[in-house]
């Protein structure tokens, strides 16, 4: 099966075949979505709130990216994989963002780097592109601006946010981004930006007239069960499921069921 890269979703784009896009940050979930046949792979900051517990994505750092962005390349054959930049990696001077992005790109040999943000972040990104690196933009909610907003709530419902984000969406195309992700804004804004723009935009709460959709993995298996947003569907109750078996475990070692004469050397 061939890797799937910047070039395949922009033809995906222009063919109208949708793009699928999922989280990962360890090994073994990353070998079986790729086997299923995923398009692309983030391993997102989102691992700071799955993975490590923490409220925000802010507390997420380089090196803590770089060992989840390993783990999954380990597993990866046919997705592309995407590494989240953190907070705080890339919204200083161009400079340091760029030896961030080669260092995760060195270490992790991952294809493609996700930064949060336009026009703010601009330099970042065309200093980053311009080593060589694929970048894919993140618009909308930005979880790493979370303090700023003090909210989770829909983005861009006002015409100045709106048109703020159109513009910046251009920008993010016109100085070299491979996709762009669309996160908690309206459809119609989603829509219209997917149709003004050549590269793929690919939505999280951003409905259904953009190019591709991305949800976090634990999210759409159901392990996470406080965390209903309505963009999110869920495909599985693996928090049910776990429940199930790790209750049987224990009965099966409390009741000496487990181990049996087969199951003991
Ligand atoms: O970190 C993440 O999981 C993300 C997606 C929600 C797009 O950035
Ligand atoms: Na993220």
């Amino acid at each position: 099966r061939k890797k799937v890269t910047t070039h395949r979703l922009r033809e995906m784009k222009q063919q109208g075949e949708k793009i699928s896009m999922l989280t990962a940050y360890d090994y073994s979930m990353a070998s079986v979505i790729d086997q299923a046949g995923i398009d692309v792979i983030l391993v997102g900051d989102s691992a700071s709130n799955v993975m490590a517990g923490n409220t925000t994505t802010l507390p997420m750092t380089v090196e803590q990216m770089i060992y989840h962005g390993k783990s999954v390349m380990n597993a990866v054959k046919r997705a592309m994989v995407v590494v989240d930049m953190p907070f705080g990696s890339y919204q200083g001077n161009p400079y340091e963002a760029v030896g961030n992005a080669v260092k995760i790109m060195k270490e992790t040999q991952a294809d493609c780097l996700k930064l949060e943000g336009g026009k703010e972040v601009a330099e970042s990104i065309r200093a980053i592109l311009n080593a060589g690196i694929p970048v894919m933009g993140h618009l909308g909610l930005m979880p790493q601006s979370i303090n700023k907003y003090g909210t989770y709530a829909v983005r861009a419902t006002e015409d100045e946010e709106a048109t703020k984000l159109l513009e910046d969406a251009r920008l993010l195309q016109k100085i070299g981004c491979c996709s762009i992700v669309l996160e908690k804004i309206p459809a119609e804004l989603a829509g219209k930006v997917t149709a003004e723009l050549d590269i793929p935009t690919i939505g999280i709460g951003a409905g259904a007239q953009v190019d591709g959709q991305v949800l976090v993995m634990h999210d759409m298996l159901g392990l996470n069960k406080g965390f209903s947003p309505r963009f999110l569907r869920r495909y599985a109750n693996l928090y049910d499921e776990i429940t199930t078996a790790v209750r049987q475990y224990i009965n099966d070692v409390k009741s000496s069921d487990f181990p049996s004469e087969e199951e003991s050397y």
